[in-house]
C-alpha cells in the first residue's frame, strides 16, 4: 500500500519501493552503519540484500502495520540516503533508522524523526513509541534526547559489532510530544501531502482510518 510522502526543510521521505533497492544497498552496506544495528542484520551484507528486504519485509506490510520511508535530499532527490521505519508491534521498539555515513552530523536524522513522530501520533494513532539503541551509540542516543524521548532501562542485547552488548530502551508518549510540538508540525506536514494521498482529518485523539 502507498504511504504518505512527508517533507521537511531539507528532506523528502517517500515510501520505499523496489526501484530504491540499488541506492539503498549502496549506502547501507557499510560496516560503519550496520555495526550499530541488531545482530539480526546480516554482515557481510549480501549482494541483493536490499531487494530481498524490500520485497519480503517492507512491501507486504507497508501502510498496514509498517511504514518504511526512504530518505531523499531535496536537492538530490533520486538517491535514497537513509531510511526511517515504524512498525505497530513493538519488539519492544517501534522504530528504526539509518543514514549514509557521509551525511552524519548535519541534523538530518533529527529532521526526519520530527516529522515521522508527528505523523505517528497524529495520523497513525500511536499513543507511545518505544525506541532502542546500543549502549555506546551516542549519535542515535542524541537524536532521541533531542526529540524528547525518555530513557527507561537497559537490557542485554546483541548487535552486529560484538563490542555492543546492551541496549537502551526509550519511550516517547504522544502527550510529551505534543507538549513540545503542537501545533506547528501538524501544519507542516499536512501542507506537504501528495494531492493523491487520502485527506487528513482534524486531530481528535483517534487514528484516522486510511492505514487500518
Ligand atoms: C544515528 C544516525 C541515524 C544519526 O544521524 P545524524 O543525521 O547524524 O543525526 P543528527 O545529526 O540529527 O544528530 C546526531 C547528534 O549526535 C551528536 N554526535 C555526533 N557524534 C557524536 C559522538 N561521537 N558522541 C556524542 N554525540 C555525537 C551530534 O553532534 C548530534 O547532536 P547535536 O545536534 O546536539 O550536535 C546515524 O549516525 C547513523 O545512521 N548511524 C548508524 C546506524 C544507526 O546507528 N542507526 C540507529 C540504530 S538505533
Amino acid at each position: 500500500m502507498k504511504i504518505s510522502k512527508l517533507e521537511t526543510k531539507r528532506l523528502i521521505l517517500k515510501g520505499l519501493e523496489l526501484s530504491d533497492a540499488e541506492s539503498y544497498e549502496k549506502n547501507f552496506a557499510d560496516y560503519e552503519v550496520i555495526r550499530f544495528l541488531s545482530d539480526q542484520v546480516p554482515w557481510p551484507y549480501p549482494e541483493g540484500g536490499a531487494v530481498d528486504f524490500i520485497k519480503a519485509v517492507v512491501l507486504p506490510k507497508q501502510g498496514v502495520t509498517r511504514w518504511s520511508w526512504g530518505i531523499f535530499l531535496k536537492d538530490h532527490p533520486d538517491e535514497v540516503i537513509g531510511c526511517i521505519d515504524l512498525w505497530r508491534d513493538g519488539r519492544p521498539e517501534n522504530r528504526g533508522f539509518w543514514l549514509a555515513k557521509r551525511f552524519w552530523g548535519q541534523g538530518l536524522m533529527t529532521e526526519a524523526v520530527e516529522v515521522v513522530n508527528s505523523y505517528a501520533f497524529e495520523e497513525l494513532g500511536f499513543e507511545r513509541l518505544v525506541f532502542s539503541n546500543a549502549v555506546g551509540n551516542e549519535r542515535s542516543r542524541r537524536v532521541k534526547e533531542k526529540t524528547h524521548a525518555v530513557l527507561l532501562s537497559q537490557r542485554p542485547a546483541g548487535f552486529v559489532d560484538p563490542q555492543f552488548t546492551e541496549a537502551e530502551t526509550w519511550e516517547l508518549t504522544a502527550e510529551t510530544w505534543w507538549a513540545h510540538h503542537r501545533p506547528s508540525f501538524i501544519g507542516n506536514y499536512k501542507d506537504m501531502m501528495d494531492p493523491d494521498d487520502h485527506p487528513l482529518t482534524p486531530h481528535d485523539g483517534k487514528p484516522s482510518n486510511h492505514e487500518w
